[in-house]
């Protein structure tokens, strides 16, 4: 276990310990990216090529699967709620296992059984910004 999946798993096992403030709550609520829409959330030179990162403390991942091509996600776990705690060659979920695609948020290893919700952005110059709407809203 690398020492920054050990943090995250030591971060993962004190949320859990504070029960449901980071799984399961939230059910009809706002989303934890709302407030940040229409705001730059990342910098294109910040988030790695084939990888990604958890941005403004956790409330939503932004990956790079190709070089130029940056996507959105939110950073709450489809399985139970948790938020996301890194982003390697897939996003982990450090609760209960689940990984999801950095291209496409589509499951790739339980428990979660359903994609992470993909966030539109646009890029301006080296800001990643949140769309003020989803495209197609
Ligand atoms: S809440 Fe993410 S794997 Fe269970």
């Amino acid at each position: 276990m690398s020492r920054r999946r050990l943090i995250g798993a030591a971060g993962a096992a004190g949320a859990a310990a504070l029960g449901a403030a980071a799984c399961g709550s939230g059910e009809g609520g706002p989303a934890p990216h709302d407030a940040l829409r229409g705001t730059v959330v990342a910098q294109t030179g910040d988030i790695p090529v084939g990888g990604g990162d958890v941005v403004i403390k956790g409330k939503l991942v932004v990956t790079q699967p190709e070089k130029g091509d940056f996507k959105a996600f939110s950073a709450v776990c489809t399985h139970a709620g948790c938020t996301i705690q890194e982003v390697e060659r897939n996003i982990h979920c450090l609760c209960h296992g689940s990984e999801f695609d950095i291209a496409t948020g589509e499951v790739r290893h339980g428990p979660a059984d359903s994609p992470l919700e993909e966030l539109s952005i646009t890029v301006d110059g080296t800001d990643i910004v949140l769309d003020e709407k989803e495209r197609g809203a």
